[in-house]
């Protein structure tokens, strides 16, 4: 039976799905539109930058909470549900930490107060949290050019988990990385990884997956269902992330169309994997998207709404499936 819904948060609330987006809390106060879509088409939000270390311990010892509240405020408004992003990251990390020479036992402490003040601080209110961001290479060992792998080895990744369970015991965490959605040597590297953690006694209930992936990755729909399936017989949650879909630079009616019809694959393939509950995008406008910058100008258009603000093709591709 077809659901009638207008919004991609009502369809997803008839699923039992989480739909997000990753938002910035300047946007939502300086421009009314952008605050109204957020509000009206998702149950979910994700802070892009605001609570990455940088910006929430920009000096050692210094939190500054207040973006990430106003943040908060507004999903509550809104009844959205928070996930927090991230914890320990390879990037944004604040330049006394990045740039420091700390031993294993300082870099280790740091990070335990770090998670133990921002996860504390959160409680209650951020329902999960990406705690470790990308720690794996290409080819599915550690990320050896980490700033926390150089001070700590590979301990730093287990230890963000137990400190982030001891600040918040009802908190979902999450390891979170890219490059993931087919067997490959990372996916299967982070399976490894994740079924040793489970073996140990790690606090761990989810994997993300980010899936920035350009319209030209026409992904496998068996292949991906079933890579996704794995990750959820572990007995872990999976979301899908960080959701975004570049166009190559000129984009044209027909990369438009194309899109939609990826879009399409995509969601068909996280709900026939029976194991995604929540699927992140990484924003939801093209006029705010990190896409053209990191592609440097190569990809564009990555996002459901354009950037006058208006649904795209995208966006009917994806308020379909969730309807189905
Ligand atoms: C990106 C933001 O979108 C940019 O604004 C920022 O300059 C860099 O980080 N993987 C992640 C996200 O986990 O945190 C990144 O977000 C995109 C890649």
């Amino acid at each position: 039976m077809k659901m009638t819904c207008s919004t991609l948060r009502e369809a997803a609330q008839k699923a039992g799905l989480l739909v997000g987006s990753a938002c910035c809390p300047h946007l939502i106060e300086q421009d009314p539109e952008y605050a109204a879509i957020l509000a009206r088409e998702f149950n979910c939000i994700t802070a892009e930058n605001c609570m990455k270390p940088m910006y929430l311990q920009p000096q050692h010892g210094c939190f500054e909470f207040n973006a990430a509240d106003r943040l908060c405020l507004f999903a509550e408004r809104h009844q959205q549900k928070i996930r927090g992003h991230t914890l320990a990251w390879h990037q944004q990390m604040p330049h006394w930490l990045r740039d420091a020479r700390f031993d294993k036992k300082e870099a280790l402490d740091i990070l335990d107060d770090h998670i133990a003040n921002v996860v504390g601080h959160f409680q209650g209110r951020v329902f999960c949290w990406d705690v470790v961001n990308e720690a794996l290479a290409t080819n599915g060992r550690w990320r050896t050019d980490c700033p926390w792998f150089k001070m700590t080895g590979p301990d730093y990744v287990a230890a963000a988990f137990r400190a982030a369970n001891a600040a918040d015991s009802d908190a979902l965490l999450f390891y979170n990385d890219y490059e993931m959605e087919l067997p490959c040597l990372k996916s299967d590297g982070c399976l490894l990884m994740l079924k040793r953690f489970l073996k140990e006694g790690v606090p761990i209930h989810g994997v993300g997956f980010q899936y920035h992936l350009g319209v030209e990755n026409r992904l496998d729909f068996n292949t991906c269902v079933a890579n996704l399936k794995r990750f959820g017989d572990l007995g872990l949650q999976v979301h899908l992330t960080e959701i975004d879909m570049g166009i190559p630079v000129p984009v044209t009616e027909e990369s438009r169309a194309a899109q939609a019809e990826e879009f399409t694959n995509r969601i068909r393939i996280a709900r026939a994997s029976g194991v995604v509950s929540a699927m992140v995008f990484w924003g939801f406008t093209d006029r705010h998207s990190w896409v053209p910058s990191f592609t440097h100008g190569k990809y564009d258009e990555a996002l459901l709404f354009d950037r006058g603000y208006k649904p795209k093709p995208a966006w009917q591709a994806v308020m379909n499936e969730l309807c189905r």
